[in-house]
């Protein structure tokens, strides 16, 4: 990290004013080369241009001096399950025993035990357990995130995860994109009644919490462990007749042909990815589904299988990463650091790490058009880093660089 050779960047709460030269790793904003400006105003960027060309309308604002900073838009993480109930430490410490994910879910551990624990948790509890782990996140200057339910399996606890999610959002001033993920798991009361469940998450649960706007996305797991193609397929049509989005937790541990069902569906993403085969990819590509890759889970599974990257890439699919943050397959609390696994376990450029923190990942949440990229029109989402290089943003492993965060036109402050 550099040291405190740059001035300083005042602190105060509106972004309202001019930002100077500043440069932006390229295609992450509407910028120039060299060196950019752009002008906050009510929130927004309302002007953006080479230093040099900022119109004298704007003189006499207040001023931001990067001193030629490197600057990005603030980052989207657009996988977490973040509001939960406990942890699963000692699913850790069994698996460093040996015992390998699927056979702890099928020992009565993993999603259901969590799913015990959200359960038990009332709203403010859950609140208060999600909020330090949403400090961490933004304090790397995460302005945007997809917070999931699916730790309730039914419908009063799903509800108050996604009361909870839309509740940070709110007071933390952060975009959440609340998603539905009723098919997570399935829940004790109904084993050996798959497909009974996925009736009452389709004809009851779905459609009351979408009724209460609690809804965005709605995701669903495709594994053996989990719910088969037949089964997500319902959840799907079911989100189609309310007009949502789609998304999905495919090929993690088994090809089980679910991202190119999401991509028939028109996903939004599909999201883990290791054992996605040809056949998938073409149907991701074919339907513009955006794959997210989740080195926190790969790496804390210890997987040996990455996703096809190359494969993903020479098919021109937007790789998007994020990290998954949940309590048993990726405590994970670092988007950057998702950057640095991603470039280092999955063969990932910096460029790429950075555009899949960033520009795909808002694109994984349908918010391309005001998370993910700087430019005008867009609300002021952006963090200034205290690095000599872009890399730096995927180098440090336990550390994070120095930086100012803009998010929804207020600063944020410098993390300490
Ligand atoms: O993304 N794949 C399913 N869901 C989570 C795991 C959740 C858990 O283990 O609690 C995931 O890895
Ligand atoms: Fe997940």
């Amino acid at each position: 990290m550099t040291a405190d050779s740059n001035p300083p960047i005042p602190a105060c709460a509106s972004a309202d004013g001019v930002w100077r030269r500043l440069r932006v790793p390229a295609g992450l904003g509407a910028v120039a080369p060299g060196g950019s400006s752009w002008v906050v105003e009510g929130g927004r960027i309302v002007w953006i241009g080479a230093d040099a060309e900022l119109p004298a309308a704007y003189a006499g604002r207040p001023e931001f001096d990067g001193a030629g900073r490197w600057a990005t838009p603030g980052l989207v993480d657009c996988h977490t399950h973040l509001v939960y109930g406990g942890s699963r430490v000692q699913e850790f410490a069994l698996r460093l025993a040996g015992a390998d994910y699927e056979q702890i879910a099928r020992a009565g551990g993993g999603i259901v035990a969590t799913v015990a624990a959200t359960r038990a948790a009332d709203e403010q509890s859950l609140y208060a357990q999600a909020a330090p782990r949403l400090r961490a996140l933004l304090a790397e200057g995460v302005c945007a995130l997809e917070i999931k339910s699916g730790y309730g399996l039914e419908l009063a606890t799903e509800r108050r995860q996604l009361r909870v999610a839309r509740r940070l959002g709110a007071d933390f001033g952060v975009a959440v994109r609340c998603t539905f993920l009723g098919a997570h798991a399935l829940p004790p009361e109904y084993a050996g009644r798959a497909d009974a469940y996925i009736d009452a998450v389709c004809a009851s649960m779905l459609p009351a919490l979408a009724a209460e706007g609690l809804v965005d996305a709605v995701d669903a797991f495709c594994e053996r462990i989990a719910f088969t193609p037949a089964q997500v397929e319902r959840v799907f049509i079911a989100a189609a007749r309310l007009g949502l989005p789609v998304k999905l937790h495919a090929e993690q541990r088994s090809d089980q042909g679910g991202a190119a069902l999401a991509a028939r569906h028109r996903a939004l993403s599909c999201d883990h990815l290791e054992y996605l085969g040809a056949d998938g990819i073409a149907a991701m590509r074919a339907a513009g589904t955006v794959a997210v890759l989740l080195p926190g889970a790969y790496y804390a599974l210890r997987d040996a299988r990455p996703p096809p990257v190359q494969a993903l890439r020479d098919a021109g699919v937007a790789l998007a990463l994020a990290t998954d943050h949940n309590p048993g397959s990726a405590p994970v609390l670092s988007l950057l650091l998702m950057m640095n696994m991603a470039c280092t376990l999955f063969g990932l450029s910096v460029d790429e790490a950075l555009a899949g923190v960033t520009r795909h990942a808002a694109r994984a949440l349908g918010l391309q058009h005001s998370q993910g990229f700087i430019d005008a029109g867009r609300p002021a989402n952006f963090v200034v880093w205290d690095i000599d290089a872009p890399a730096e943003l995927a180098y440090w492993i336990g550390g994070r660089p120095r930086c100012t965060i803009v998010r929804q036109g207020r600063i944020a402050g410098a993390a300490p």
